[in-house]
């Protein structure tokens, strides 16, 4: 473990101290949730040191693999309108349990590479493990801080990004950690939930919709290439450097 890798271990764990962690199971599981533990044990963006308890549980990565979710949204339609093309150098940041991760791996082909990236230990680690156990050997796993990923700049034809911008601590800096990464006509691709009731997904009021994206990218510098929805639920939106 490099020095940098250390620190963002350390970093990473004691954010975990700060967060309470949850799931993103049914609407009824989070409904469950915040009316069970009606102050901050399940119930997502409460401030604690000015930050947002937001996270995935590792324990419910099941959700995060199951075939309903492949149903809903199919994995190889969404990378492909990403833009990922065989030979690109991907970052999937945010990877969890590597549902995109993987066959990103397979659309970049051999002569792509892949990186997957979570804060959370425990998502890297069973990354790395299904990686390893699909074959897939252009593909490496790490472990980032909440702003800080540990790959040089200027690596990435796209840097792909599901689910995870509604659980960042300050979404302006993350989306300016990620434009860092792009290559020069590079893209990063956001999906997202749709901000509407409806299952699957976190409760409604933890959503950011497409236009809350687009002033967060503009805060980052990024402008909106495209943004389009991929099912009733959820929304694709293209950014690159302004
Ligand atoms: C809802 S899961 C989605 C995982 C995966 N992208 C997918 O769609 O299957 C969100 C993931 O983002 C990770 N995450 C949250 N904030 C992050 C940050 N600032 N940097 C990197 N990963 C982050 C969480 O640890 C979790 O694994």
């Amino acid at each position: 473990m490099t020095a940098e890798q250390h620190h963002s271990h350390q970093a990473t764990r004691q954010e975990r101290h700060r967060h309470e962690q949850h799931g993103h199971g049914s609407h009824q599981d989070h409904q469950d949730h915040q009316d069970q533990h009606a102050d901050h044990e399940h119930g997502g963006h409460h401030a604690h040191d000015g930050h947002r308890t937001h996270r995935f549980n590792p324990a419910n990565i099941q959700r995060l693999l199951g075939q309903e979710r492949q149903e809903l949204l199919p994995v190889t339609a969404t990378l492909q309108a990403a833009g990922i093309v065989p030979g690109h150098t991907v970052v999937d940041l945010g990877c969890g349990p590597g549902y995109f991760t993987l066959p990103a791996a397979a659309l970049a082909g051999d002569t792509g590479r892949v990186y997957g990236v979570d804060v959370q230990p425990e998502m890297v680690d069973i990354c790395l493990r299904r990686a390893a156990e699909a074959g897939h050997r252009q593909v490496d796993v790490l472990q980032s801080a909440e702003d800080h990923v540990p790959l040089a700049g200027s690596i990435a034809d796209r840097v792909f990004i599901a689910f995870v911008l509604h659980e960042t601590d300050n979404p302006p800096a993350f989306l300016r950690e990620a434009k860092r990464l792009l290559k020069a006509g590079g893209e990063i691709a956001i999906v997202e939930w749709q901000k509407k009731d409806g299952p699957p997904g976190p409760p409604t009021a933890h959503r950011v919709s497409p236009e809350d994206v687009a002033t967060v990218a503009n805060q980052a510098g990024l402008r909106v290439l495209e943004q389009r929805p991929l099912n009733d639920h959820h929304y694709l939106v293209r950014l690159a450097a302004a």
